[in-house]
């Protein structure tokens, strides 16, 4: 498995921008869907090859994000026509196809930002003291602390096992339940010193030992595995639409490049497994043959990069 990633980012740089401007090949009048917009960095790349007869669709589960992925690309000053969503991407589909928007391009960056991981108050971070939220958006779902305070012993230890591989999440499990009964579990810092208090304290140079279990109460309290599924099943539904020769109805282009980073071999084996499965079947061929992963460079300037894989295919 890849390293999880919980690392700080060290300054905002859109990971494998190359390769992503690369191999989905933007061309003048294009539409893109960012499913994932984030800080924009993507986008406005992404906006200048498309220029402005081109559409930017930017779609962001965080307001925050979204508004500053517009400035972004306003910024870059392409002119390029721009259409914000703010939701799951799992419903971008949906709302493009209802919108009569169909994708040129679609990119899903995965995870999240480092500003929301950078921000105590979301809670994501082991390393700054804040209530333990974990949302990615903060209006609305449960928070870590509704999981970790709430759920039985078994489904806790199945998620820090399944979304975290964590080798000791039964005993994890035990003993945050040990903890909650004493006082609920609201903050980072108390998640984090229990977890240490099971798992062992970092060595130098070793990933922290609650880097597992904050993976995977993550992903638990965002789904994130689920809307990745759903994501790649409109793919898949897109695609089959084109090659039944709809025009109406679709949310992808005929062409349309599909670009997937994923930060964990959670993720990754999913977009490779559904990736895989379009291409045997005719629906899309494979533009990646591995996943494309940052340089030596590009990790030195951002650590983030070091876990990212990506893969791209292309609809017949
Ligand atoms: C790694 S950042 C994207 C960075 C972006 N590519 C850029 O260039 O700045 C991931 C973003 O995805 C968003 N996100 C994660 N899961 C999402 C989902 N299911 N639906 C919509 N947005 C999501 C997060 O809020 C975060 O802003």
């Amino acid at each position: 498995m890849s390293e999880p990633n919980q690392s700080r980012p060290d300054v905002h740089i859109p990971v494998l921008a190359d390769e992503v401007v690369r191999l989905l090949e933007p061309r003048a009048g294009e539409t893109y869907a960012d499913c994932t917009a984030g800080r924009g960095g993507h986008a406005a790349r992404m906006s200048l090859a498309i220029g402005a007869g081109g559409t930017v669709v930017l779609n962001d589960l965080d307001g925050g994000c979204l508004d500053a992925a517009r400035l972004a690309v306003e910024a870059g000053g392409s002119g390029a026509r721009m259409v914000g969503f703010r939701g799951n991407f799992a419903d971008l589909p949906r709302r493009m196809a209802e919108g009569g928007l169909a994708a040129d391009m679609v990119l899903a960056d995965l995870g999240f930002s480092s500003t929301q991981m950078d921000d105590a108050a979301r809670g994501f971070s082991f390393m700054r003291e804040g209530p333990l939220d974990m949302r990615l958006d903060a209006s609305r779902g449960e928070t870590a602390a509704d999981l970790v305070n709430a759920l039985p012993e078994a489904e806790l230890a199945g998620i820090i096992r399944d979304y975290g591989e964590e080798r000791l999440a039964r005993a994890v499990a035990r003993k945050l339940v040990a903890e909650r009964d004493r006082s609920p579990i609201e903050t980072t810092s108390r998640l984090a010193e229990i977890i240490r208090s099971v798992v062992g304290v970092a060595g130098s140079g070793r990933i922290d030992p609650a880097t597992r279990t904050f993976q995977a109460l993550r992903i638990a309290v965002n789904d994130e595995l689920g809307n990745l599924e759903s994501l790649l099943e409109s793919v898949e539904r897109g695609a089959m639409l084109r090659r039944g020769g709809s025009v109406a109805g679709g949310w992808l282009a005929g062409g349309a490049r599909i670009g997937i980073i994923s930060f964990h071999s959670l993720e990754d084996r999913i977009v490779k497994r559904a990736f895989a499965r379009m291409c045997e079947s005719g629906l899309a061929r494979a533009l990646t043959r591995k996943p494309v992963e940052a340089t030596e460079d590009e990790v030195g300037m951002n650590r983030r990069s070091r876990s990212a894989r990506l893969r791209v295919i292309e609809l017949t």
